[in-house]
């Protein structure tokens, strides 16, 4: 798939569920009403929308949410999406999670070929991981990497910064990444949902982050790629990267290879665009793939050149109303 701008499509991220045991703060409002069932396509729909995007020329994947490992038989997609690795169509199935259900999964998702998985830490300390997620437990999650680097998963710790909250915090987490054998990815907060609340009073600025960094760890740019929207540095005193995801400060647009597909079947071709396409449709309408292929042959033609995230105190609204628990980390 090439879409207008010349880019190859080859990568996507797809979100099985918008359901979360968490709550965080930048993520969600403290109630969320979540989809009805009916909406939301079966695990038998999601693995045929897999093999329509792999025929289409996808190589890579991601699993997101929400929190996809609190998809009841989420494994069923797993291991549906492992034969394509063994017939060797797909290169690589990523995870993105929040950590609370991975010890019990770690070992099947290993086993189903996941080799590398995100796990977001926004804190390591147990009340404030309390506060920003709202409910979540940190011991769990430290269990679940644990368990996850017992089978032999490679980490990366995804932290949003957050000003006053993690913001003092993020040596440590450099340090602890350093010592656990995980990479650390920084992320700037987004404008993405409606969240209760100002989210400049979160937003801080990765350059500041790294300004700071730089005061107390040896950080050397890499040109290290994964074909996302990070750009890395070695920590030389860990022999670990850090990846910076500014959004806001960094346009990343030019290279973007990748599309996104809700739980509903709705296909976004940008995370900060709201055009969208509707393949739950094509999906429903019958057996045969055609319409579906057709529709999302469509959709790529009109993949946006990019995206103008701006956080202003002005308009209360984001100007991208979904969460990202919606569309997809
Ligand atoms: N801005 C930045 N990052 C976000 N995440 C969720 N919502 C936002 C937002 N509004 C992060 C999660 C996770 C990753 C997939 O995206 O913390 O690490
Ligand atoms: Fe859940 Fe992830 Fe959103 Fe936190 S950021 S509420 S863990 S989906």
């Amino acid at each position: 798939m090439i879409d207008p701008f010349g880019r190859e499509i080859s990568y996507l991220r797809l979100s099985v569920t918008d359901r979360c045991d968490f709550r965080c703060q930048y993520c969600m409002a403290e109630s969320m009403t979540f989809l009805p069932k009916s909406d939301v396509l079966s695990l038998e729909e999601l693995s045929r929308l897999c093999g329509a995007f792999i025929k289409r020329g996808v190589r890579k994947l991601r699993v997101t949410g929400g929190e996809p490992l609190l998809r009841r038989n989420i494994m069923v997609l797993f291991r549906s999406l492992a034969r394509h690795l063994e017939a060797g169509t797909l290169d690589e199935v990523t995870l993105t999670t929040n950590g609370s259900q991975l010890a019990r999964h770690a070992r099947e998702l290993f086993d189903c070929g996941v080799r590398r998985i995100n796990v977001s830490v926004d804190t390591l300390d147990p009340e404030r991981f309390r506060a920003v997620t709202r409910r979540g437990n940190l011991d769990q999650v430290l269990e679940g990497l644990a368990a996850a680097r017992a089978v032999g998963l490679a980490i990366k710790v995804n932290t949003v910064a957050l000003k006053g909250i993690n913001e003092r915090e993020i040596d440590d987490l450099v340090a602890w990444c350093g010592d656990q054998g995980f990479d650390l990815c920084l992320i700037e907060t987004m404008p993405l949902g409606d969240i209760q609340g100002d989210r400049t009073d979160q937003y801080l600025p990765l350059s500041l982050v790294r300004r700071r960094l730089g005061e107390h760890w040896t950080l050397i740019d890499s040109t290290y790629r994964t074909g996302g929207p990070a750009r890395y540095a070695e920590v030389v005193e860990t022999g670990r990267r850090v990846g910076f995801i500014t959004p806001m400060t960094h346009n990343f647009c030019e290279s973007c290879n990748r599309v996104r597909v809700t739980c509903t079947g709705t296909l976004f071709m940008c995370l900060g665009q709201n055009d969208a396409a509707d393949l739950r449709t094509p999906l429903r309408a019958g057996a045969s793939d055609i319409p579906l292929l057709a529709a999302i042959d469509d959709a790529i033609a009109r993949k946006p050149k990019g995206h103008d995230f701006v956080i202003d105190r002005r308009p209360a609204r984001p100007i991208v109303a979904r969460h990202m628990s919606a569309t997809g980390g």
